[in-house]
């Protein structure tokens, strides 16, 4: 419906021109789904908006652009509601026309972008040798399904992995192994992610205590910094045992393509980057260390806060990898878009680094940069999500957990049913399910919202969850076996003809999946979809309650068949972006 949109806006603008003369040259008006279907399908406030510049008012406004707008095909003739709303309600045959002009597209009508943008996505980047965990999670799928938008809009998607491998940690992890588990710096298999998490705790204690032990950790860093061979190997290995485990957490989540490019790859360039930022003429030195000032950064008692991208000691901080991450994404990927998916609690840091390098230049008018925050996953206690021992949550168990749980559902469900099915197909629909309706749990709600971590609110069958959706994709696939119909070979010829309420709405809203992706890929809202296909399984099922499908007459029976079909196939698209795994059964 975006092209529609389109027009109607620019015949809209037409009307205002002529009613009230080139002032208005520069109006854009803004059409808005309408709130209440009585009014019509979409509706503009622009007489309401235009009234205190024309000083004149807006019902008044309405009438005269609606007298002069010709919505010819599109459009029943609109009409002036309210304060000076403009109701637009879409004709019939129009309708018809388009979802007959959809159904042969694969692309359910949603049009490749004529600019493909290059969108570099920065997600998922956990840390070495410590576990990951949801909040990774949420980075994970969050940004995959981010990209996964727009990769269908048609653009150039870069994921990238920014991996915590880099820092003063490693010289205490290596002091620490060296004293207490010396094979793990120099074999591969000798101890594995959970162990590893162990000693760095232990180290971090050891560091804290202990003066002596605190230097070794040091000479240890500068050892590795100096590229010394021995020492890189060491932590190669010690990233070789986390990405392992990490890679189980990604396979389980189907997410692939992802490119490591760790805090490490941007090491050699940190000094340039500050060398950069001194040779501008924008950092200040400060106690020994470099420091950048932007207008309107202030701290608690609001005194102007720096970016510091040197410490006194010299090193650089996770600041200044970050400046070198968005001046390499731009100069060297050509990035036309740079999304970063991090937890809210960063917002600051990336506002400030956003700012930085825009000053610097690194960051150019032309290049859109987001910083794609979201909420905290809590436990059944309101607080951050822990173990019972107080411990982060393996994100591996929780899923392992997640299809445990969807086991138990799917074997009750079928023993009620009085089903009996093979092991394959109870193990491949419970990791479905499980897996789904994790991801599915996040993705429904504004990313921004907290929320309480529950196995059995996201396994329901009933309400906005994974299940259900995919439970709803399985129905409306089944018609098709129920009445031994092929969905893929309906008569080419056949034309959908709409003539029942509910028939309409169901195809009003099939026509709207263009701009629920398009508004995915400006608000990067990944929620927009699951609202889109929660409402068209809703949609769907009012129409086939109150619509024969099957015992139609022929006409009839063709059209609503193609409408199951193209219900069907965007659901399935709409949980393939989101990342969901689909069934046939269930
Ligand atoms: N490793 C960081 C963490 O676990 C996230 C990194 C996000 N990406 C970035 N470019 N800073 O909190």
């Amino acid at each position: 419906m975006k092209m529609t949109l389109e027009s109607i806006r620019s015949s809209i603008k037409q009307a205002a021109l002529a009613a009230f003369g080139k002032d208005l040259k520069d109006v854009d008006p803004s059409i808005a789904p309408a709130t209440n279907a009585a009014f019509g399908d979409y509706q503009t406030n622009l007489a309401l908006t235009l009234s205190k510049p024309l000083k004149i008012p807006p019902r008044a406004i309405a009438e005269q652009i609606v007298s002069k707008l010709d919505l010819g095909d599109v459009c029943e003739p609109p009409t002036v509601a309210g304060p000076g709303f403009i109701n637009l309600k879409l004709k019939r045959a129009y309708l018809e026309s388009q979802l007959n002009a959809i159904k042969s597209d694969p692309r359910l009508g949603v049009p490749k972008a004529a600019c493909p943008k290059k969108v570099v996505v920065d997600m998922s980047s956990p840390n070495i040798a410590k576990e990951m965990h949801v909040g990774h999670l949420r980075s994970t799928i969050i940004g995959e399904c981010i990209a996964r938008v727009f990769e269908f809009l048609g653009h150039d998607v870069l994921r990238l992995n920014h991996v915590g491998d880099w820092g003063t940690q490693f010289g205490m992890l290596i002091a620490q192994l060296k004293e207490v588990c010396p094979s793990a710096l120099t074999c591969a298999d000798a101890v594995n992610l959970g162990d590893l998490v162990v000693f760095y705790k232990q180290a971090k204690k050891h560091f804290d205590e202990d003066a002596t032990f605190q230097e070794r950790a040091r000479q240890e860093v500068v050892r590795l910094q100096s590229g010394d061979l021995e020492s890189v190997r060491a932590w190669q290995l010690l990233c070789d045992q986390s990405r392992r485990a990490f890679q189980d957490v990604y396979d389980l989540l189907d997410v692939h393509n992802l490119t490591e490019r760790g805090e490490s790859f941007y090491n050699p360039m940190l000094a340039d980057v500050v060398k950069e930022l001194e040779q501008l003429g924008l950092s200040v030195e400060d106690q020994g260390a470099s420091c950048v000032f932007v207008d309107g950064f202030l701290n608690e008692q609001g005194k102007p806060l720096p970016l510091i991208v040197r410490k006194n000691d010299g090193g650089f901080n996770y600041a200044t990898t970050d400046l070198a991450s968005v001046r390499y994404r731009v100069r060297q990927d050509k990035a036309d878009e740079l999304i970063y998916v991090v937890d809210a609690g960063q917002a600051a840091h990336f506002a400030q680094v956003f700012a930085v390098a825009r000053l610097a230049g690194w960051l150019p008018e032309n290049v859109k940069v987001a910083h794609v925050p979201f909420g905290v996953v809590q436990g059944e206690d309101g607080k951050k999500l822990k173990t019972r021992s107080g411990e982060t949550v393996r994100l591996q168990d929780l899923l392992d957990e997640a299809i445990t749980a969807a086991r138990q559902e799917l074997d009750s469900r079928l023993e009620e049913e009085g089903r009996d099915e093979s092991v394959e197909f109870r193990s491949s629909v419970a990791r479905a399910i499980g897996i789904g309706a994790v991801k599915y749990a996040d993705l429904s709600l504004n990313r921004m919202t907290n929320y309480v971590f529950s196995f059995k609110k996201m396994l329901s069958l009933q309400g906005n969850t994974a299940p259900y959706m995919m439970y709803a994709y399985v129905r409306v696939q089944g018609i098709s076996r129920k009445g031994d119909i092929d969905f893929e070979h309906l008569p080419s010829e056949a034309k959908i003809v709409l003539s029942e309420p509910t028939e309409l709405e169901l195809a009003k809203h099939l026509l709207r999946l263009d701009e629920t992706l398009e508004t995915v890929a400006e608000e990067l809202l990944p929620n927009r979809i699951c609202e889109f296909i929660f409402e068209l399984a809703q949609k769907f099922n009012q129409f086939y309650e109150s619509c024969p499908v099957l015992n139609a007459g022929e006409e009839e029976r063709t059209s609503r068949l193609i409408l199951c079909h193209l219900t069907a196939r965007a659901i399935r698209l709409g949980l393939c972006l989101l990342g969901i795994p689909l069934v046939e059964r269930m």
